[in-house]
């Protein structure tokens, strides 16, 4: 018997109930990608108030990287609830906080000297890795890219690309933020190709510092190792090493944000490894607290050091919970076969992908890196049309037929693999069996000859 198990209509009578008073209790701005209430999640699935189990293909985006309740780090909270709760890191500390930093240090890229601070959620460690560069470097300016997703705070927004949900009507942002086109080959700002374009996108920060914004008054560039919400976009191999030789001859540092391709999502324990560069401040949170909220910014000493006493903290900034939980998330990545099975999963993904490129023409590309890996889909592969009515039907059909899965792209366009990477290769498979159906049901048997031409 598979994973998944059916027992009611999706959603059931009692989700439909909670759907009715969430409605008349939370704003609206909070909207949910299933309507589907959590009653218990183990490992790989979900199982809703219903009794109906589901398979958890979206990892409670991208989370849960060592699954729902992994049982080392359920016992490190455990073991922490029986030591102390909130004491407050800036009151009375605790060696779990410092413990974690001394293993952050030494894990993220790079060899050089570094230091941790622990704050609560991605969004307020890209505050805070930003703070620490205008901090360092006496400058203002900060560079991000189009199609990146940095979170909903109101700095962070600034530095989010997209418009529709996230900013508008949400405005002013912070000033002295500029934007340069990310590496979105399949869609490149410059119409340019792959290899023959050179990497104009990443040279084109010279221009920047040029005709935008003098690169005195940069601080820093953010950039995602892939992009997340911008849908699974990997850049070409030598991008950031040509944008960090840019930074750094101006004196401009760059923050990798590591919140979602981080802590094993891309088979590497960190995106960037991939590409052979260390940036100068990581950013990292989802799947470092291994269920629980936390985030850091690691970064070279010298750097980290730049904010006086007090200038940095949070009342519950690294809480000892969250911190027993990141340790055991770490003593998990070192112990066990985590990466190898992400690259394995995402290799999975791509055999059956492929096929179905074959067979969909609304496919209109297959990408990603280890478990980080998408479809993008289009109305016409000549055209490129983004199809966000098909994908958002493809994720319907695949939650009523038990499983989860969730969106991303500027376009609403991609359909994301976040599984949990402790996923068993027939839940895997499982899995993308319901997404071969939902494909075929919303899009249809394809071109052939189409894809031949391709
Ligand atoms: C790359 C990236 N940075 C920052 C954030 C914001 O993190 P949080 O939602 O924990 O504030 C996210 C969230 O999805 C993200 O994907």
């Amino acid at each position: 018997m598979g994973t998944i198990q059916l027992k009611t209509s999706i959603p059931g009578p009692k989700s439909r109930a909670l759907v009715e008073r969430q409605e008349a209790a939370v704003p609206r701005g909070l909207s949910h990608a299933t309507p589907v209430y959590v009653a218990r999640a183990q490992e790989t699935w979900i199982e809703d108030v219903d009794g109906n189990r589901f398979l958890d293909f979206a990892g409670g985006i991208g989370s849960v990287n060592t699954g729902h309740r992994n049982p080392q780090v359920i016992r490190a909270i455990a073991a922490q609830l029986e030591a102390h709760l909130h004491t407050c890191a800036q009151v009375t500390p605790y060696e779990n906080y410092v413990r974690l930093a001394e293993r952050l240090n030494h894990i993220t890229p790079g060899k050089h000297p570094k230091k941790t601070l622990l704050v609560n959620t991605g969004a307020e460690a890209v505050e805070n890795a930003i703070k620490i560069a205008r901090a360092h470097t006496g400058r203002a300016g900060v560079i991000a890219f189009e199609d990146a997703f940095h979170g909903r705070t109101l700095l962070t927004l600034g530095l989010t690309s997209k418009t529709h949900p996230y900013k508008a009507g949400f405005g002013p942002f912070a000033s002295e933020i500029y934007r340069i086109p990310y590496a979105y080959c399949y869609r490149c700002s410059y119409s340019l190709s792959y290899p023959s374009c050179d990497v104009l996108c990443a040279r084109h920060l010279e221009d920047t510092f040029r005709r935008v914004v003098a690169s005195e008054d940069i601080a820093a560039v953010i950039a995602e190792p892939v992009l997340g919400e911008g849908g699974f976009i990997v850049p070409p191999p030598e991008f950031f090493r040509i944008l960090i030789d840019i930074c750094h001859q101006h004196g401009v540092l760059f923050i990798a944000d590591e919140v979602q391709s981080g802590f094993g999502r891309t088979g590497k324990m960190f995106a960037c490894e991939h590409y052979h560069v260390e940036p100068d401040i990581v950013v990292t949170a989802k799947s470092l607290g291994g269920g629980l909220p936390l985030a850091a910014v690691t970064g070279r000493a010298e750097i980290m050091d730049a904010p006086g006493p007090g200038g940095l903290g949070g009342t519950f900034a690294g809480n000892p919970l969250s911190c027993a939980a990141a340790n055991a998330v770490i003593d998990t990545f070192e112990q066990g076969k985590l990466l190898a099975r992400a690259n394995a999963i995402g290799e999975h993904f791509e055999r059956r992908a492929k096929k179905w490129e074959g067979q969909f023409q609304a496919i209109g590309e297959v990408r990603g890196l280890g478990a980080m890996r998408a479809l993008e889909l289009v109305k016409s592969r000549q055209s490129r049309e983004p199809a966000p009515e098909d994908t958002k039907a493809v994720t319907r059909f695949c939650y009523e037929h038990g499983l989860i899965t969730i969106t991303a792209g500027t376009y609403d366009n991609v359909i994301r693999l976040l599984v949990p990477l402790v996923a068993s290769n027939e839940q895997i498979e499982e899995g993308l069996d319901v997404l071969e159906n939902a494909l075929a049901s919303v899009c249809g048997q394809s071109a052939f000859s189409e894809t031949a031409a391709k």
